[in-house]
C-alpha cells in the first residue's frame, strides 16, 4: 500500500503522536472539450485511479511544515498561517499555501498550523493536473481538521480561485472540478457557464484509456496559457457588438459563421473557431457515447484534435507526433492532445489487443523524430478525494 508509505516518512519526519490523517485526491484526463473552460464551454473531463497522498497532522501553534516525497531535495518547507504570500523559494508549497490563504479570503480563517507530507503517482508536469490534485486535497485536509463546512464543489472552487490570485494562472474551472467531484467509471459532463453538470457512464467495452505523456519541458505553457485566454477575451468583446452573448459557448457553428466578421484579428478569429466548434463537439461525443456510438466519440476526439492544432495552436511537434502515429495503428479509436497543451500528454482510446503494438509504434515512432522517450500508461476512472485512515 503506498499510503502506509508516505505515512511512515510522515513519522520519521515529525513524530508518531497525536491524530494523523490519511487522504488521497485524484489527477484528472480530459477526454474532450479543451480551451473551452474559460469560454463559457462544455467540458468531458474524468478523476483517474493516480493521484495524490497526503498525510496531515493538526499543530497547536502557527507554523506550516511541509515535505514532498517526489521533491526530497527540497527538504522541510516552512511558512506560517500568518502572513501567506506566494514566494519563489517555496517551491510547490505555493499550492497548499495559496489553498490555506484562499480559505481565509472566503471567510475561513485557518488559525493552527498542520504538518503535511504528500507523494504524488500522477507523473511530474504531463498535464494530468498533479497541481490542481495537491490544491484539492489540502482542501479536503483543511476541512477534516478544522471542520469548515464545504462541499467537495466548494473544494473545486476554491482551488481555483487559490491557483488564479495566488498563484497567478488565469485557470478555468475543469482541473478541480473533475479532481473533487470525481466518480469512478464516469467522466463528468460539465457546463462550465452554469456548473451544471452529469455523470456519463464510461463503458469501453473491449477497449483502454491510453495516457501518452510527451516528457517535453513545460516552459513557456503558463503565459502561453493566458495569452490564448485574451484572445478569446478580445473575440468575444467583439462579437458582442454584433449579437447578444455572454460566453463563446453561447454560440452554435452557423451562429459563429454568420458572425465571425465582426472579429477583426485572423489570430483571434481562429482561438474563437476553435472554441465554438469545440464545444459544440463536445455536446455532439456525450451524447454519441449514450447511444454506444464509441467510433464516433473517438472521430469527434480526433477532429478535436486538429483544431487544437490548427486553429488554437497549442498542440507542437512533440503532441503531434504522439497523435499522427497514433492514427496510423489499427485498433485506435480516437486520441487527441489533453490538458492544456504545449507539451503534457495525450489521451487515446485503443481497443485491448491494439495496446502492446499502440505503446511499442507510437514509442518507437517518437523516439525516432524527437529524440528522447515518451511514456505510456493504461489509466482506470477514480472516485474523488477520501480519507484513508
Ligand atoms: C488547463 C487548465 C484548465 C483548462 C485546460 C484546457 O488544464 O487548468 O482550466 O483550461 O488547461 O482545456
Amino acid at each position: 500500500m503506498i499510503w502506509e508509505d508516505v505515512r511512515a516518512r510522515f513519522e520519521e519526519l515529525f513524530g508518531g503522536e497525536g491524530e494523523i490523517g490519511v487522504y488521497f485526491a485524484p489527477g484528472r484526463v480530459n477526454m474532450i472539450g479543451e480551451h473551452t473552460d474559460y469560454n463559457g464551454g462544455h467540458v468531458f473531463p474524468c478523476a483517474l485511479t493516480i493521484g495524490t497522498y497526503g498525510v496531515a497532522r493538526k499543530r497547536q501553534d502557527k507554523k506550516l511544515r511541509f515535505y514532498s516525497m517526489n521533491f526530497e531535495q527540497l527538504g522541510v518547507l516552512e511558512s506560517s498561517v500568518e502572513d501567506l504570500k506566494p514566494e519563489k523559494e517555496a517551491d510547490w508549497t505555493n499550492y497548499p499555501k495559496g489553498v490555506i490563504w484562499a480559505f481565509g479570503e472566503k471567510g475561513m480563517k485557518v488559525e493552527q498550523g498542520l504538518d503535511l507530507v504528500l507523494f504524488g503517482n500522477i507523473p511530474n508536469g504531463s498535464g494530468l493536473s498533479s497541481s490542481a490534485s495537491v490544491e484539492v486535497l489540502t482542501g479536503f485536509i483543511l476541512k477534516d481538521l478544522f471542520g469548515f463546512d464545504v462541499t467537495n464543489q466548494d473544494l473545486a472552487l476554491i482551488g481555483q480561485y487559490s491557483e488564479n490570485k495566488f498563484n497567478g494562472v488565469n485557470c478555468g474551472i475543469m482541473d478541480q472540478f473533475a479532481i473533487a467531484m470525481g466518480k469512478a467509471g464516469h467522466a463528468i459532463f460539465l457546463d462550465t457557464a452554469t456548473l451544471a453538470y452529469e455523470y456519463a457512464p464510461i463503458r469501453l467495452e473491449n477497449a483502454k484509456i491510453v495516457i501518452s505523456c510527451s516528457n517535453k519541458k513545460r516552459g513557456l505553457g503558463d503565459s502561453k496559457y493566458n495569452e490564448r485566454r485574451s484572445e478569446c477575451e478580445q473575440a468575444l468583446a467583439e462579437l458582442q457588438k454584433v449579437t447578444d452573448i455572454r460566453t463563446l459557448g453561447d454560440l452554435t457553428e452557423e451562429q459563429f459563421e454568420r458572425y465571425q466578421d465582426a472579429i477583426g484579428d485572423e489570430t483571434c478569429r481562429k482561438r474563437a473557431r476553435h472554441a465554438v466548434y469545440e464545444n459544440q463537439r463536445t455536446i455532439q461525443a456525450v451524447k454519441a457515447l449514450g447511444e454506444n456510438d464509441v467510433k464516433l466519440f473517438g472521430e469527434l476526439m480526433n477532429a478535436s484534435h486538429v483544431s487544437l492544432r490548427d486553429d488554437y495552436e497549442v498542440t507542437g511537434i512533440e503532441l503531434d507526433t504522439l497523435v499522427e502515429e497514433a492514427w496510423k495503428v489499427e485498433g485506435v479509436i480516437g486520441s487527441r492532445m489533453t490538458g492544456a497543451g504545449f507539451g503534457g500528454c495525450t489521451v487515446s482510446i485503443v481497443q485491448d489487443e491494439a495496446v502492446d503494438a499502440f505503446i511499442e509504434r507510437v514509442g518507437a515512432a517518437y523516439q525516432k523524430k524527437i529524440g528522447y522517450a515518451a511514456d505510456f500508461y493504461v489509466v482506470k476512472i477514480g472516485d474523488g478525494p477520501v480519507k484513508l485512515a
